[in-house]
């Protein structure tokens, strides 16, 4: 029997996803919002989501260097900051994919990310790595090190809007290929907007945290940080300097694609 053109077996196969959708949903809602629960990934590695396990266990192909730092960062105090596995390779391949030899990480951490940017640039790629405390780079270092790309990674430890007006008066003006805006949200729109002048026409930003955790929808007046993301999304919209999208990767991370 067909329905309207769709076979039975298909036509059943929808009505089976259809309840397993509901019950997964109803499951879900029971057990907190999926979102939350998925942005916290990146301190647990979501050890105690089954499906966040499946993803990892069946995408990961982590750099030796990568885990090993991975794990040092998970004994450190502060790792919630650190970036999801999954979306640091997600970044890394799309770095690879638009042939990227110049990037800049705005805000390192323990330079997770920075390094697996660093690994996926051209041989002699740079990637400008900005943050203000030297003393959590210092974590990373040895494991930039141990994965032979220190050389590829210019850290410097100043506020990242001076580094990037520096970059500009050094007349690097459109010769990024990627960016990563991940420090402090209230300078959102200011990263935003030097890295829009630093990156060339099909240049990429990747901008973290842009679900902040599920408050954007509801954004509290007197939460700094959830009025500034939500502002900045809300602007990202309506430009027409780039195309973009808003994925619901980690915390929520949009990729703007300079036209
Ligand atoms: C969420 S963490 C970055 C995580 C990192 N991208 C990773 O891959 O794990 C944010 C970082 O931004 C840094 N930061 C805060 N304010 C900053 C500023 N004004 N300029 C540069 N870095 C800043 C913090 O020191 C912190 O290391
Ligand atoms: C994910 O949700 C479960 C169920 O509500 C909860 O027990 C767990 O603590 C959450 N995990 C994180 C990392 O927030
Ligand atoms: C941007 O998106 C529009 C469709 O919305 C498309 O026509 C255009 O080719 C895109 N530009 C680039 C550079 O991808």
């Amino acid at each position: 029997m067909a329905f309207r053109g769709v076979s039975k077996e298909a036509f059943i196969g929808t009505v089976t996803l259809g309840v397993v959708f509901v019950v997964g949903y109803l499951f879900g809602k029971k057990r907190k919002p999926s979102i939350m629960n998925l942005s916290k990934s990146h301190g647990t590695n979501g050890d105690d989501n089954p499906l966040m396990q499946y993803i990892l266990r069946n995408s990961m192909r982590e750099h030796p260097a990568l885990a090993n730092l991975r794990q040092k960062t998970l004994e450190h105090d502060r790792n919630v900051m650190m970036v999801s596995c999954e979306q640091s390779q997600f970044m890394a391949n799309l770095a690879r994919l638009i042939k990227s030899k110049k990037a800049i990480e705005i805000g390192v951490y323990t330079g997770y990310n920075t390094l697996s940017i660093a690994l996926a640039l051209a041989q002699d790629g740079v990637i400008v790595a900005c943050d203000v405390d030297e003393t959590y780079a210092n974590v990373g270092k040895p494991y930039w090190k141990e994965a032979g790309v220190e050389k590829k990674i210019d850290l410097r430890i100043q506020p990242a809007l001076t580094t990037l007006d520096e970059l500009l008066a050094a007349g690097e003006a459109d010769t990024f290929d990627f960016v990563f805006i991940d420090a402090d949200k209230v300078n959102y729109d200011g990263y935003y907007e030097k890295s829009l002048r630093l990156i060339r026409k099909g240049g990429v930003i990747a901008i973290d945290n842009v679900l902040w955790g599920g408050k954007v929808v509801n954004p509290s007046p007197n939460d700094p940080a959830t009025v500034a993301i939500d502002k900045l999304n809300k602007k990202l919209h309506r430009d027409t300097r780039i195309n973009l999208s808003m994925l619901t990767v980690g915390d929520g991370l949009t990729l703007a694609f300079k036209l």
